[in-house]
């Protein structure tokens, strides 16, 4: 029986399985259905130029570098009991250039459902307001093939990995570029990204015992599986084996900027000394904190709550184009939920959820690798960026771009609420500057295992 991907019952690993289950399981790869560490994390981008030594290297990496979801939720569990650390992840996503280069016919290519994996990302840029491909950096100019993913906790585990597996790369290959990850954490331990604010609270949960930790007094974090996987059209049985589709995207952060835009916006709204930080999670959606904007008008209180929607707020609170608000609304789109697994990169010296003064931030060479698994990068990524995110008029007419992921020109004007949770709105003005700048990217398909074990 094929695994039904519609049952929204999270997975329970302490159950006994069903032996559909199990196979789906052994042969998922990890970091889909639950997030891997991966603090440290390598991405390497890669060009096959020989399609037998390309399919080898890959079954190698299949067969002794990776393990299965099925594995990885286990180690979980045992690192939850009793301490043990698990072991490292490697991933592998294939573009649609890499699976034709691999041997796949056209006519093959037609059984992947999606039609922006079908173009590849450089094919898209007008349908999602991508900057021109010439001013990619020139990685993401080329054709990649395939990326892999290195992660763990400790920086040693990774470089030795990483040099292993470039190592058994055939003569045929080329790495044509790499990215280094590196997780950032503010004091409290919670992760977060470049412009300060937490970040990556906000999944959809597919395994019970992440499901059975959220309160569920007002959302429900419990996700279908279909909101990730698909059958994995080239394996030897797509009923059980399933795979997602992976999209990367290079997104360099101003972070000077950022911070001269959430002092100005203050400014402009009068905002007294205790209640600026509101300007900035007006932006985001939450304070710097976690504390969603919609609950609370100042930060701090507890663990970050995910318990949330925006039913009680005609935007008085959080406004309609906060980035948490755009891209999950709440009310509806639950099927428009990705599951994200980026990561931070870039060296800086100062500390990013501190006060310190714009000057100071870095205004380049630091961001986010965007990286979030779909079922359908046409409904759910691509969705969420030109539907919610580039839209003025979502939730609310000229109610503006989402001001951090925003793309295009943001020329309608916009509002704020003067205070939280009043009426009283701020005159009509421009919208914030655009601080975060694609820099390149592709999509992947993630496959099963047993595709790559049998290749
Ligand atoms: C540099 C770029 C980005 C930054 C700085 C950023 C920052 C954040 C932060 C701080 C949060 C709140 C933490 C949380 O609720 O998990 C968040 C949530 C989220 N972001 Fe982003 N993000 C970026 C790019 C993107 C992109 C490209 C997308 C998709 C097109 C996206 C989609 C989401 C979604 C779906 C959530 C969860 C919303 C929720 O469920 O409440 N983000 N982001």
């Amino acid at each position: 029986m094929p695994v039904d991907l519609t049952n929204a019952h999270p997975l329970d690993l302490a159950a006994a399985l069903d032996a559909d289950t199990k196979a789906m399981l052994d042969n998922l790869q990890p970091n889909i259905l639950r997030a891997h560490v991966r603090e440290h994390l390598s991405v390497l981008f890669v060009r096959f130029n020989d399609a037998a030594e390309g399919r080898a290297f890959l079954r190698y990496l299949a067969t002794t570098k990776m393990k299965s979801a099925r594995k990885h939720l286990e180690e979980v569990r045992d690192f939850a009991a009793r301490g043990r650390r698990g072991t490292p992840y490697v991933g592998v996503g294939i573009s649609k250039a890499g699976y034709r280069d691999l041997g796949h016919s056209v006519e093959d290519m037609r059984k992947f459902g999606d039609k922006p994996f079908r173009d590849g990302m450089k094919r898209r840029i007008a349908d999602v307001n991508d900057p021109p491909v010439e001013q990619w950096e020139w990685t993401y100019q080329r054709e990649i093939h395939a990326v892999i993913l290195i992660g763990d906790a400790e920086p040693d585990t990774v470089a030795a990995l990483r040099e292993e597996i470039i190592s058994e790369l055939p003569e045929s290959a080329r790495v044509l570029g790499e990215e280094t990850g590196r997780g950032l954490r503010n004091p409290a331990g919670d992760g977060i990204e470049h412009f300060g604010y937490v970040d990556g609270r906000s999944q959809p949960l597919f395994v019970k015992d992440e499901v059975d930790r959220e309160p569920k007094q007002h959302w429900n974090p419990a996700f279908p599986l279909s909101n990730v996987l698909v059958p994995d059209p080239f394996a030897p049985d797509p009923s059980r084996h399933h795979g997602s589709y992976l999209v990367f995207r290079k997104l360099e952060q101003n972070v000077k900027a950022f911070k001269e835009v959430e002092q100005e916006l203050a400014d402009s709204l009068g905002l007294a000394v205790a209640d600026r930080d509101r300007a900035g999670a007006m932006l985001v959606g939450r304070f710097k904190d976690g504390t969603p904007l919609t609950l609370k008008p100042k930060a701090g209180g507890g663990p970050v709550s995910n318990d949330f929607t925006f039913d009680a707020d005609d935007g008085s609170k959080c406004p309609f184009s906060g980035h948490i608000r755009k891209t999950n609304p709440r009310d509806f789109g639950r099927e428009v939920l990705m599951a994200r697994r980026g990561q931070t990169y870039g060296e800086r010296t100062d500390d990013p959820w501190d006060d310190s003064p714009p000057e100071t931030r870095p205004s380049g060479e630091v961001g986010l690798l965007f990286m979030a698994f779909n079922s359908s990068l046409l409904d759910q990524f691509e969705f969420t960026q030109r539907s919610w995110a580039n839209n003025p008029d979502f939730l609310n007419p000229a109610t503006g771009h989402d001001p951090v992921i925003g793309q295009g020109a943001r020329d309608v004007k916009v509002t704020f609420p003067k205070v939280w949770g009043k009426p009283e709105m701020s005159v009509p003005q421009t919208q914030v500057a655009q601080t975060v700048t694609m820099k390149g990217g592709e999509y992947f398909f993630a496959p099963s295992l047993a595709y790559l074990r049998n290749m």
